[in-house]
């Protein structure tokens, strides 16, 4: 209903009617205590104004009422504020099951996008409507911050870690994208476009798009070029963890604690293997920091979740547009030495 209002970006996800109603219960909220106070002073000062020289006040001695009721509408109405804020922020901090994820790397000054189909993007995004997206995203050098106004999402964009975001396009169209932490003289130019189309359309643009093979593939490629296969198997007695049905699960360590293999710890053991070695496994895993690009890590972890445990065939459970894993074939026993 805002979206022909000057100043006010358009509304096209499913999560900004939320973030929109909050905000407007928050600035009449304000605007209400705002004009009662401010009328206050001035009814007040005229009404008690001295009139004579020697007029005095008369003494007040609390109340106790009123010290209750400006001590409990106050926490009430910032419980109010932080359970119907919280509310929002879960639900989009919690990506659905099923979603389209692409990664983002930020860099100064652009936006790279990766499809899971292989397309490569900058500075633009497709993405179809009425499909959760989720972007999982990092940095190549300082903080960024990825902000797209009309889908009501935005984060932190961090050197050394992934973060999320999801979102739900609304309806087709060509929104900004911003950058929104200053890292450097070209920040302010570092800006996008969120381009959403229709489904048949983004399947279109995929196709036409279409590269020589999948962003899991391109990770088979640099998995066997930086010899990773030679320790990682895939079978029992390797040197290195049996890669297989390993994403998402949980992994004991040698210190006995225990973490999910999930984007994060993958890019720790590419970078810094020494740091979390897998209970039973000796920690002679070279670095690869500084031999990986980010873009590159991206591709090994998905080539790490397009792994299926062995023995086991069913259809990739990936959500890209199309099964990615189904490029890479189930490594089979005879393939070792
Ligand atoms: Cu990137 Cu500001």
């Amino acid at each position: 209903m805002w979206s022909g209002t000057p100043l006010f970006p358009e509304a096209a996800s499913t999560i900004a009617g939320e973030v929109d109603a909050l905000y407007f219960f928050l600035v009449a909220l304000t605007a209400f205590f705002t004009l009662l106070i401010a009328g206050l002073i001035v009814v007040y000062a005229i009404k008690f104004k001295r009139t004579s020289p020697d007029s005095i006040g008369a003494r007040i001695h609390g109340g106790l009422a009123l010290e209750i009721a400006w001590t409990v509408i106050p926490l009430l109405i910032s419980m109010v504020i932080f359970a119907w804020g919280a509310k929002i922020f879960f639900a989009m901090s919690r990506p659905p099951d099923e979603t389209l994820n692409i990664y983002v790397v930020g860099k100064q000054w652009m936006w790279k996008v990766q499809h899971l189909d292989g397309q490569r993007e900058i500075n633009e995004l497709h993405i179809p409507v009425g499909r959760p997206v989720k972007l999982i995203m990092t940095s190549e050098d300082v903080l960024h911050d990825f902000y797209i106004p009309a889908m009501r999402v935005k984060a932190d964009v961090i050197p050394g870690r992934y973060t999320n975001i999801w979102f739900e396009p609304t309806k087709p169209g060509t929104y900004q994208l911003y950058c929104a932490e200053y890292c450097g003289t070209q920040h302010s130019r570092m800006i996008g476009k969120i381009i959403v189309l229709e489904p048949e359309d983004f399947q279109a643009w995929l196709s036409g798009n279409a590269q020589e093979g999948s962003l899991a593939s391109a990770g088979e490629k640099l998995f066997s070029d930086l010899a990773c296969i030679t320790c990682h198997r895939g079978d029992a007695g390797a040197r290195g963890p049996v890669l297989q049905g390993l994403f998402g699960k949980t992994a004991t360590l040698m210190s006995g604690q225990t973490v999910t293999v999930d984007e994060a710890y993958l890019r720790e053991s590419i970078l810094t293997p020494a740091e979390k070695v897998v209970n039973g496994f000796q920690p002679i895993m070279p670095t690869f920091q500084g031999l990986v690009s980010e873009e590159g890590l991206l591709q090994l972890i998905e080539y790490v979740k397009s792994l299926k445990a062995l023995g086991q065939n069913e259809a990739a459970t990936h959500t890209g547009a199309a099964a990615p894993g189904e490029a890479v074939p189930a490594r089979s026993p005879e393939a070792r030495n």
